[in-house]
């Protein structure tokens, strides 16, 4: 099951939490969900305690009513689980279940998100609620998906309760089997820690210095299994009474501590939630990379777009509005990049509580607001586009994307407090964006066969499959481009024998004797002309050939950048921070190996394909404010326009 059955075109709407309103604003709200083409709505996300008062006593009599009045106008349902919101009487009775942070902090109620994921209690609690709802809705003709929790893994995820280390010891057993292979695997001689009993691991808490790197890395994995296991739990049960899709829903670029690509093989259609980090000046690049990722988790299969702002949130730190069209770019940001449904958080303003200054679908200010009438529109715009829906978007290069090595990068006591791996793939990401170039997310241990070039920025820990099938690649006639500081490390965090990088020096034909890390503000030159900060490596060719070198710094006269043949294909590294007209140089070179076209774009046009069958539509998306002239198409400053093979150029918003 890869999208909701019976439905096509594309889904709109957003989260409703009627539970803040009368049922005559119910009326009224569904009333103007129908003037904006809603189809879809998220409802009951935070309603456990009204579902359920008091353990085991149920009162479904406000989801009766308001799923009948939703269900009589037309509007599909997709049925949320309420354990995002565990009620009151739930802490009462099970204060064990609250989460413990690293320094030992109890964290208390009185607001929402998730509990210890190995409380026993809760899973219990959060089963039996998700299986009384699938029990009751699970066949309503209205109630087409189910959305269980709420974005795991925020705004907390690892907890350090004594129901977590418990788990924490039984996940290690599975692992490890016995304790001389767990001694092993985290190189506990060093520092004196070695474990003689399974009750003596703890949970890697705050401790004096530095915490062994292998053990924080299996707790980061063990938390990620941890809630999903909570979601599997919920899913089960309410698969037992109901066979519509079921989801959850992720935040792609921004969930430090799941492992999606475990999670999107749990999930029946792939769902994202997205907000614009507002105040970057680029983030509608940053959009598209969320975008891409998410695609990329959904394995081309069309995605949700759950939930994401008319406007402004009310969380970060100046949040800002967006300008009159953004709503709809954004939105057709998304649907070029795969996503066929269309969800905001959330529809109707809240006038109180934690996000009262958050937008919505209709805003505090009402029907006659600039807000509403850019919703309605986009309602008619979807409706429009709606043979689009279901087609799919290709990409013939990669960017690596691993969170395990994005864990084990973060954890304490590297080379460099400047080495960032998010701020390397952004780079990279952002690069190919302005040439045009699609881009897929691959796990490192994905088929790449399909990809004619494929790019790793930073991508620290290999596990030793990760690397061979990285060497298959290029063997078999695929271009690899490797950035500084990848491949340093194997599964547990462990240096392989020999120079760096153990895991990728063979296919890169180099070996780096030492890191050579610069100073704060610290430039160096290479002989291109191009300038690098952040970092430089003592290198020693093997076997790839030199295509530049530095001129100063403490490689200087030294190797900088690099491109092995190794079987069919070619490997470049680059051992630098490279400026960014520099770094799009080295990319227009790796593009150029690999066959792939490329072109500078205006700036802030952004051009998306997508495919089926029997169409292939274009989108012009342009970001800036001036109007455009792309291939004879006026776009104008901020309007999306959708170019269907064969057709006129259809103006879609913003002009
Ligand atoms: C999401 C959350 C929503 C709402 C939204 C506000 O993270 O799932 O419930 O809080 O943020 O931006």
């Amino acid at each position: 099951m890869t999208w909701i059955p019976g439905r096509t075109g594309f889904r709109y709407g957003g989260d409703y939490n009627p539970e803040q309103w009368s049922s005559e604003v119910w009326a009224e709200d569904i009333r103007l969900m129908q003037d904006a083409g809603v189809n879809l709505v998220s409802i009951g996300i935070f309603s456990w305690v009204m579902l359920e008062p008091r353990e085991g006593e149920y009162d479904f009599s406000f989801l009766d009513e308001i799923i009948g009045m939703l269900s009589d106008a037309g509007i599909d349902i997709d049925l949320a689980t309420p354990t995002a919101a565990p009620p009151a009487w739930f802490w009462k009775a099970y204060p064990d279940s609250h989460p413990v942070l690293r320094d030992g902090t109890r964290l208390g109620f009185g607001s929402r998100g998730m509990v210890s994921p190995s409380s026993p209690d809760y899973r219990r609690a959060a089963t039996a609620i998700a299986s009384k709802l699938a029990e009751r809705y699970g066949t309503h003709p209205a109630v087409v998906m189910w959305h269980v929790h709420n974005e795991y893994g925020a705004p907390i995820s690892d907890s350090y309760d004594d129901n977590s280390v418990t788990a924490f010891r039984a996940w290690l057993r599975t692992r490890y089997g016995t304790l001389d292979t767990l001694n092993r695997a985290w190189g506990t001689q060093f520092w004196g820690q070695t474990y003689g009993e399974w009750d003596e691991i703890d949970a890697p808490r705050q401790s004096a210095s530095v915490s062994n790197q292998a053990q924080r890395l299996d707790f980061q994995r063990f938390t990620s299994d941890a809630l999903l296991a909570c979601f599997t739990a919920e899913r089960d049960a309410i698969r037992a009474h109901s066979d519509r899709p079921i989801t959850t829903n992720f935040m792609a670029t921004n969930c430090p501590s799941v492992d999606y690509w475990k999670w999107a093989k749990e999930v029946d259609i792939v769902a994202n939630d997205h907000y614009l980090a507002a105040e970057r000046t680029d983030n509608h690049v940053m959009l598209a990379m969320d975008a891409d990722l998410t695609r990329s988790l959904a394995a081309s299969e069309p995605w949700i777009l759950m939930e994401h702002s008319s406007s402004a949130v009310n969380w970060q730190p100046r949040n800002i509005a967006k300008r009159p069209g953004e709503l709809a770019r954004n939105s057709l940001q998304h649907v070029a990049r795969g996503c066929d449904a269309v969800m905001f958080f959330q529809f109707r303003a809240s006038r109180y509580g934690a996000e009262k200054f958050h937008s919505a679908m209709l805003p505090h200010a009402g029907t006659n607001s600039r807000v509403w009438r850019e919703v309605v529109g986009l309602g008619g715009e979807l409706a429009s586009l709606s043979e689009v829906a279901g087609s799919r978007v290709s990409a013939r290069v990669a960017i690596v994307w691993s969170i395990e090595s994005f864990w084990a990068m973060d954890l304490d006591w590297r080379p460099s407090a400047d080495l960032d791996h998010r701020e390397r793939i952004e780079a990279f990401y952002s690069s190919l964006w302005r040439r045009g170039v699609t881009v897929d997310f691959v796990h490192p241990s994905a088929d790449l066969t399909g990809y004619a070039a494929v790019f790793a920025p930073s991508l620290y820990l290999l596990a030793d499959a990760e690397a061979a099938n990285i060497r298959e690649y290029v063997a078999g006639g695929g271009i690899l481009a490797v950035s500084y500081f990848s491949g340093i490390v194997m599964a547990n965090d462990e240096v392989p024998a020999g120079a760096y990088p153990g895991q990728l020096r063979e296919v890169l034909g180099l070996a780096v004797h030492e890191f050579l890390p610069l100073r704060d503000g610290e430039l160096v030159t290479l002989d291109t002309g191009a300038t690098g900060s952040v970092w430089a490596d003592d290198i020693v060719l093997t076997g790839a050939e030199a295509v530049a070198n530095y001129t100063n710094g403490p490689a200087a006269s030294g190797v900088a950048i690099t491109r092995n043949r190794h079987g069919r294909g070619a490997a470049h590294y680059v051992s630098t921070t490279l400026a960014s007209v520099d770094l799009d140089r080295f990319v227009e070179s790796v593009l150029d190996d690999a066959g792939v076209a490329h072109a500078v774009l205006p700036d802030g046009l952004e051009i998306v394909t997508r495919e089926s069958e029997s169409q292939r539509v274009r989108f012009l998306l342009n970001h800036s404010d001036d109007a455009i002239e792309y291939e004879g198409n006026q776009v104008e400053g901020g309007a999306v326009f959708v170019v269907r093979e064969n057709a006129d150029a259809v103006p879609h918003y913003g002009a």
